[in-house]
């Protein structure tokens, strides 16, 4: 039985109706979701993340994140970086995250985002290629390491098994789950998701470092000698994976992080790699005044190195739910299927900078190494990914 008194207590009354017209086996399952939930935890979420959430704070003390430029590189220090990246690889030294947990609600493709395709060659074959050469090319197996969701896992596997895992050696990909937190309407309420289940949605790239943990694959990796940890996201048509070059950067510089960035245009809407009080962060184009938005050009393309160590060390450390307001699928109170504007709560993964002692930035030339799909039209989207492909000749 749902207790009716805790239901109101935490403003959850509105499942009293629900289950009126529901069969017994909906309303046992649905009893059993909500008694795994923490309602005064979803109720402090809703109030800290949503209702309370701060204007955001134009921070005072931020500094410009050093960062080398690729393209002013030698061909000689490029070749000599190119060496010590591919000794590096061989040696078992880098191991690849890709993360592909996401929604991809503003793409709005049917099925996970690494299946959609250009030119009849999807996202996550054209990375899974990159590596299937590069193995090829220093004889050495990779791991790879693939993030998925509940919203995705299933459909996701059984890509990779219709696709015989793109000629990669399956005992080498490692597909783990991230974690899900509730969803909310935007006066609180838990919502009901097409099938009749107390919606839950992935976490947000963020969850990947305790998902990792838990997982135990984190000392796995460690136990396979593992001292790096490549992370990429899914949508960068042109991302390069593990590229020996930057890799051979990562292992000069020796750092807890090492992150790609690009030049951003003016006023342009993407976060900038900077400190604040001395720790590294990514600050939101929302989070800098108008006058400092354009003196931090070092934007972030989430392409990253990660110590091992560094991970171990810092995956249980807190960060911060963000909010995402997005259209969701789920039940209406007359069981219809409806879209609407809900609230999503998302770690990011960048938080964990703050955590870093030493941090090093390659900034690289976005035509060649930066085309995000994320929307179906407009800026980053099928048309400008397509074109950017076409540019680099990987159509
Ligand atoms: P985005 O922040 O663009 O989110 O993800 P998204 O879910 O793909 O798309 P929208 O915002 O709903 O349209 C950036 C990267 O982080 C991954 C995505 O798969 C992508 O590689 N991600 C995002 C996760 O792995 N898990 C998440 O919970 C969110």
């Amino acid at each position: 039985m749902l207790d009716e008194s805790v239901l109101k207590q935490h403003g959850q009354e509105h499942f009293l109706e629900y289950t009126k017209v529901m069969s017994q086996s909906e309303k046992e399952q649905l009893e059993s979701d909500i008694n795994r939930l923490e309602l005064d935890e979803v109720n402090r979420l809703y109030e800290d993340v949503y209702v309370n959430r701060k204007e955001i704070e134009i921070a005072d003390d931020i500094k410009q994140v050093q960062f080398d430029i690729k393209d002013q590189f030698s061909e000689e220090q490029l070749k000599s970086y190119r060496s010590l990246g591919i000794k590096a690889i061989k040696d078992g030294k880098f191991a690849v995250l890709l993360m592909a947990g996401g929604q991809g609600t503003r793409l709005g493709h049917q099925g996970p985002k690494g299946t959609f395709s250009f030119n009849d060659k999807s996202l996550f074959e054209r990375q899974a290629e990159q590596l299937r050469h590069l193995v090829n090319e220093i004889g050495t197996p990779i791991h790879w390491y693939i993030m998925t969701s509940d919203v995705n896992h299933k459909d996701t596997l059984a890509f990779f098994i219709e696709n015989n895992y793109f000629e990669y050696d399956e005992q080498y990909i490692h597909f783990f789950k991230q974690d899900h937190i509730v969803s909310l309407t935007t006066d609180g309420r838990l919502i009901l998701d097409v099938n009749k289940r107390i919606m839950q949605t992935p976490n947000g790239n963020g969850g990947v470092f305790k998902s990792l943990e838990k997982t135990k694959l984190l000392a796995e990796m460690k136990e396979h000698g593992v001292s790096f940890l490549f992370l990429n996201n899914i949508d960068n048509a042109l991302v390069k994976v593990l590229d020996p070059e930057f890799v051979g950067y990562t292992i000069e510089q020796n750092s807890d992080v090492t992150t790609k960035s690009i030049q951003a245009f003016e006023d342009e809407k993407v976060g900038r790699l900077v400190s604040v009080d001395g720790k590294k962060r990514v600050l939101e184009y929302s989070e800098l005044s108008a006058d400092d938005v354009n003196k931090f050009e070092n934007a972030n393309i989430g392409i990253h190195v990660f110590k091992v160590d560094f991970l171990i060390e810092s995956a249980s450390k807190a960060l911060p739910y963000h909010l995402a307001i997005k259209n969701l699928k789920q039940l209406d109170e007359d069981f219809s299927v409806v879209e609407k504007e809900s609230l999503k709560f998302e770690l990011f993964y960048f938080d964990i900078f703050q955590y870093a002692n030493s941090f090093a930035t390659l900034q690289v030339n976005r035509a060649k190494e930066f085309s995000p799909l994320k929307n179906k039209e407009g800026k980053d989207s099928i048309e400008t990914a397509q074109k950017d492909l076409e540019i680099n000749q990987l159509l």
